[in-house]
């Protein structure tokens, strides 16, 4: 059992997560086509013509962040900023993942101290128990919280807590790094069939589709 779960079921959960990624990227773009007629309008400077349409009014950067989700909810903000950046980070610093790195291929990227990213990892966790308490507590979240809400959360956390508790040898060591072990596996092929497919979905929402809330160009893509 051991043997299947460190072996070829890492190999599995990789493909599935990689393969499974980019068919969704795919699918976007069958889905989707080039618009150039929406592309967003910027002010170009002089004097208005009749075609413009009607002018809005001109923010500072300081109105436009009161207004925005950081600013009406700064502690959110926080808390998944650090949440997602050490989620995606953390797991490719672990001297625990580096080690099976050398032995599968004889690489050995850098590593964090064994206590740093334990601590880094009691952070994911405490971020996930926020998110855990407003969608039990706070009744609007509540409100729009199903068992689906709960499972995702579930599975993105599970890897960080049954990898603290083998960091820590809390209850049967062999147990709990198996346990650890699928829980990292479930997650990886979860990212691409759940609604953990926001993550590659964030990029494509932001940057590439069209509407007010588009990064960089403003996107050159509408739905079919
Ligand atoms: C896919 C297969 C995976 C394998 C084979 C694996 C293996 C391991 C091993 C051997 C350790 C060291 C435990 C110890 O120090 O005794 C570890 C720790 C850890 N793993 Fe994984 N892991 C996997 C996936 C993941 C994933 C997907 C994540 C998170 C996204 C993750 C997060 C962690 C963290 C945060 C620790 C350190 C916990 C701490 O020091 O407090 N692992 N893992
Ligand atoms: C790397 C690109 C990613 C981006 C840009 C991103 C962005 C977001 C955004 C905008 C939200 C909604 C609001 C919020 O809670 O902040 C969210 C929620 C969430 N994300 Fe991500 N995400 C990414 C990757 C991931 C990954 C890899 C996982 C776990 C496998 C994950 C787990 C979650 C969870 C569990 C929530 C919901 C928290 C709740 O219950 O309220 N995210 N993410």
């Amino acid at each position: 059992m051991y043997d299947l779960v460190r072996g070829p079921l890492v190999w599995v959960a990789f493909t599935v997560f990689i393969v499974g990624t980019v068919y969704q990227v795919v699918r976007f773009y069958s889905l989707s086509r080039k618009n150039p007629q929406f592309r967003l309008i910027k002010p170009t400077g002089g004097p208005p013509k009749k075609e413009d349409p009607p002018a809005e009014p001109v923010l500072t950067f300081g109105q436009r962040l009161r207004l925005s989700i950081a600013g009406t909810n700064p502690v959110m903000t926080t808390v998944t900023t650090v949440f997602h950046v050490l989620l995606v980070l953390t797991p490719f610093f672990v001297l625990g993942h580096n080690v099976l790195w050398d032995l599968a291929w004889g690489i050995s990227p850098p590593s964090f101290s064994e206590a740093f990213t334990d601590v880094l990892t009691i952070i994911v966790i405490a971020g996930g128990v926020y998110f855990l308490c407003r969608r039990l507590f706070m009744a609007r979240v509540r409100a729009i919280s199903s068992t689906y809400d709960f499972v995702i959360l579930a599975i993105a956390t599970a890897p960080f807590i049954t990898g603290f508790l083998a960091y820590r040898n809390i209850f049967d060591y062999d147990t709990v790094i198996l346990l650890h072990m699928l829980a990292g596996e479930i997650m990886l092929v979860a990212i691409p069939f759940t609604k953990l497919v926001h993550m590659p979905f964030f990029f494509i929402n932001r940057f590439l589709l069209v509407h007010e809330n588009t990064f960089g160009a403003g996107g050159s893509r509408i739905w079919r």
